[in-house]
Parts: C-alpha cells; sequence; structure tokens
C-alpha cells in the first residue's frame, strides 16, 4: 500500500483522489491539506481520510505518508516541493511543473539532490488511446516521425488564481501547451533535442494580462516538427485532439468530442456530460470514463509501480522542466516574433544530431520519388535521376 499527502482538494486534487481511490486500489489517502478548513474537511469525508490540515508541511512531514501528491496552484509547487525535499518525502507533481524553467529547474535540482523520488503528473501520456498509438510509433508503423500535432482547447479554466499572471506564470500556452508539447515530444522521441520554437499568441477575448489562444512550433533536432494549438477561448466543450505524421504512416486521435459516443437529450435530465461541457442539452459528447480516458489510471499505476521498484517512473521531473524550457521559448517566440532558440542548461538526451536523411535509393541511378496504382490499372514510380537531377516515370506494371 502506498500512503500518500494530498496537497489541494480542489479540481484535480478529486479527479486524482477518484482515481487512486476509486478502483478498490491499494492506495490511500492519509493526509489533505488545503487552504480553507471546510474544504479540507469536505475532501477528508468523502475520502475517508484520516488526517485534516490547513499546514502544508504539516501534511507532508506527517509520519505515515509515504509519498506527497502536489495539486496546488502552479505558484505554489516549488515551496511545497522544496517541503518535501526537506522532510525527504517522495512527490508526485502536477502539470506544468513549474511556472517557467527557471523554477522548474530549481525544482528538479532540489529533488535529485535530495535523493527522493519525484514524478511528473502529465496524464495525457497515459491515456489509453496514446499508449497505444506509441507503442505503434516505437515499433516502426509509421516509419520516421515528421510531424506531430497536439490540440488542447476549451472555454477557460474553473478558478480564479489561473487568470492571474503572477499565480498562474502564464495563459493557455503554459496552461493547456505543457501537455501538448509532451505528447509532440513523446512521439518524436523524448531523447531528441528541441532546438527551436515559433509561436503567434494573442488575448483575443478574455481581459486578462496572459495570452488566451495561441498556435506554435517545435523543431526538433533531426527536423521533426511539431505544432500545438491551445485555447482558452474555444467553444463547444474540450477539444482534445492529436495527430502524428511518419514516412509509413498516420495516427489521428480525438480524446474527448466525437469519440464515437454522441447522445441527444431535450434537457429533462440535468447530468454531467464531461469536463468543460458547456451544455448538457441538445447533442452531447459524453465521456464513458473519464479518469481512464485522461490516463489517470495508468498515470498512478506507473507512478506507484516505479516507487515500489525504486525506478524512475515515465514521466521525472526531468521531463517537466524541458517542457517548461520550451514553452519559455515559445514566450519569447511570441514576443519577438522569430523563431527562438530552446534553453536547456540541462540535457540528458542525444546531442549533435544531423537533420534525417530523406533520400532513398530505389537503383544505382535513381532515388525513389513515388509509387501508384492508378484508376486505369497501371502501376507506376516516380523516380530522380541521381546525376541530372530529372524527374522520369516509370510503368512496372
Ligand atoms: N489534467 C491535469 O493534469 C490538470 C487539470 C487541472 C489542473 N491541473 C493543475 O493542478 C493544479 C491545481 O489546479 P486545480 O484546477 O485543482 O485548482 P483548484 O483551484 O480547483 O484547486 C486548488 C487547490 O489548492 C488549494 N490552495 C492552497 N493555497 C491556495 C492559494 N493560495 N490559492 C488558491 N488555491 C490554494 C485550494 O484550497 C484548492 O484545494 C494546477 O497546477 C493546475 O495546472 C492539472
Amino acid at each position: 500500500m502506498t500512503r500518500i499527502a494530498m496537497l489541494g482538494s480542489g479540481f484535480i486534487g478529486r479527479f486524482y483522489a477518484d482515481s487512486i481511490q476509486g478502483y478498490r486500489s491499494k492506495d490511500k489517502i492519509v493526509s489533505i491539506y488545503s487552504r480553507k478548513e471546510e474544504t479540507a474537511k469536505k475532501f477528508a469525508a468523502d475520502y475517508s481520510v484520516a488526517h485534516v490540515t490547513t499546514n502544508m508541511e504539516e501534511a507532508i512531514a506527517h509520519p505515515d505518508v509515504d509519498v506527497v501528491c502536489i495539486s496546488l496552484p502552479n505558484h505554489l509547487h516549488e515551496q511545497a516541493v522544496l517541503l518535501c525535499c526537506q522532510h525527504k518525502k517522495a512527490v508526485m507533481t502536477t502539470k506544468p511543473l513549474g511556472r517557467n524553467a527557471a523554477e522548474a529547474l530549481r525544482m528538479m535540482e532540489a529533488v535529485e539532490k535530495a535523493g527522493i523520488f519525484n514524478g511528473y503528473l502529465e496524464d495525457l501520456v497515459y491515456t489509453p488511446k496514446f499508449i497505444k498509438a506509441h507503442e505503434s510509433v516505437k515499433n516502426g508503423a509509421l516509419g520516421r516521425i515528421l510531424w506531430t500535432k497536439s490540440r488542447e482547447t476549451h472555454p477557460g479554466p474553473h478558478s480564479d488564481w489561473f487568470w492571474d499572471l503572477e499565480q498562474a506564470g502564464g495563459g493557455c500556452i503554459l496552461d493547456l501547451g505543457c501537455h501538448c508539447v509532451e505528447i509532440g515530444r513523446s512521439y518524436i522521441g523524448k531523447d531528441i533535442k528541441p532546438v527551436e520554437v515559433m509561436c503567434w499568441a494573442d488575448t483575443q477575448v478574455k481581459p486578462i494580462e496572459a495570452e488566451d489562444h495561441a498556435i506554435g512550433l517545435i523543431k526538433y533536432e533531426t527536423g521533426a516538427i511539431s505544432q500545438f494549438e491551445v485555447s482558452w477561448t474555444f467553444r463547444g466543450g474540450l477539444d482534445l485532439r492529436d495527430e502524428v505524421m511518419g514516412t509509413e504512416g498516420t495516427i489521428w486521435i480525438n480524446n474527448f468530442l466525437r469519440t464515437g459516443f454522441e447522445m441527444f437529450t431535450t434537457g429533462k435530465g440535468t447530468d454531467y456530460v464531461a469536463e468543460k461541457a458547456e451544455s448538457n442539452t441538445g447533442w452531447l459528447f459524453p465521456v464513458g470514463d473519464e479518469l481512464n480516458e485522461l490516463g489517470y489510471n495508468h498515470m498512478f499505476a506507473d507512478m506507484f509501480n516505479a516507487m515500489e521498484s525504486g525506478k524512475a517512473p515515465k514521466e521525472t521531473f526531468y521531463d517537466g522542466y524541458v517542457v517548461n524550457a520550451i514553452l519559455d521559448s515559445a514566450y519569447r517566440s511570441a514576443k519577438s516574433k522569430l523563431w527562438e532558440p530552446v534553453q536547456l542548461p540541462v540535457w540528458r538526451g542525444k546531442e549533435g544530431l544531423c537533420k534525417d536523411n530523406h533520400l532513398i535509393d530505389y537503383d544505382n541511378e535513381h532515388y525513389f520519388v513515388k509509387e501508384e496504382l492508378t484508376h486505369y490499372g497501371t502501376k507506376k514510380v516516380i523516380l530522380k535521376h541521381k546525376q541530372s537531377g530529372k524527374f522520369v516515370e516509370k510503368i512496372i506494371q
């Protein structure tokens, strides 16, 4: 059994608790910290938590606690992580790791110096669809990965602090882009270095200092490109879609809207439909099992299995730090309107790769361009002559 202190009893704290305790699993939340006593007590009653406190350090230091799960607003992540280091408690932190790369790097260095288990709770690389798609990519089903696209858009977050630039550290680029970046990075290869970022961002709708809409491109050392699309101004629910394109194939994933479950109601009932659903009448796109579809179950299974076996989980603070570094470059690019280099003072992947070779030999004299079976029954190949550079067609059937 793993015994957990949950810091934060809000939106994500409850999703995490539902996942950790919801399926009669062996793990147990034994302490809950929340800012307000009444919400901490309500959480304790809902999840049968023995120890309730409004003092963060008391929850972390509690002798029954094996691991601390940080579900607090972004500006409190570092303070909570440093307390875990001080008390030598294993720690898992929700996304984004930091409000920026400097904060994330300090957290990573602190947990590594303290020698404590550290997990980065990036649920969207643990969804059943992602896990299956990623296996196919790793097995080569898509060939060489050229481009990925991840989109997360919704009508805006659910708590006041998200909208305050100081507490949140950014707008939708940081809040949603962190998911998209890690999805793309995982498909391209987490050991492949991200080199530069181009990003457009604007505040189109909300009365805030931060951006509420952005699109970015991350270039990797192999030449692969990863695109993110994020918005706090999208109407119609939570749009979570991913695409991967390789030399041998393509994957399209729709995670939340239009997943094959569509329902119409005149509005007689008042059911909860799904996260950020804007309506519960008319045609709806309910989600069968959000905890599973959003990856929480597989994520905590990986975290606790890794802890038990003394290994690192799939996502660590190092990953959170790389994501923050990429997003910092996106913010710089949105201002400068230029490609901005990704600054990674610590990098543990491959170094000095060149852009992947795109020339495929057909025979000694030609490069292969394309093969096609036409509607009139002819099969042909298009080739490029290596010496002259001329393109030629050859009928092969
Ligand atoms: N899919 C995901 O992984 C996901 C989804 C939503 C939120 N998050 C992350 O989880 C963290 C918490 O977000 P949330 O949506 O649960 O927020 P929330 O506002 O719903 O809950 C925040 C919790 O922190 C506590 N808290 C302590 N000090 C606080 C302070 N000074 N100001 C505000 N709250 C304080 C509150 O009592 C509350 O229990 C954020 O880092 C957010 O980015 C992750």
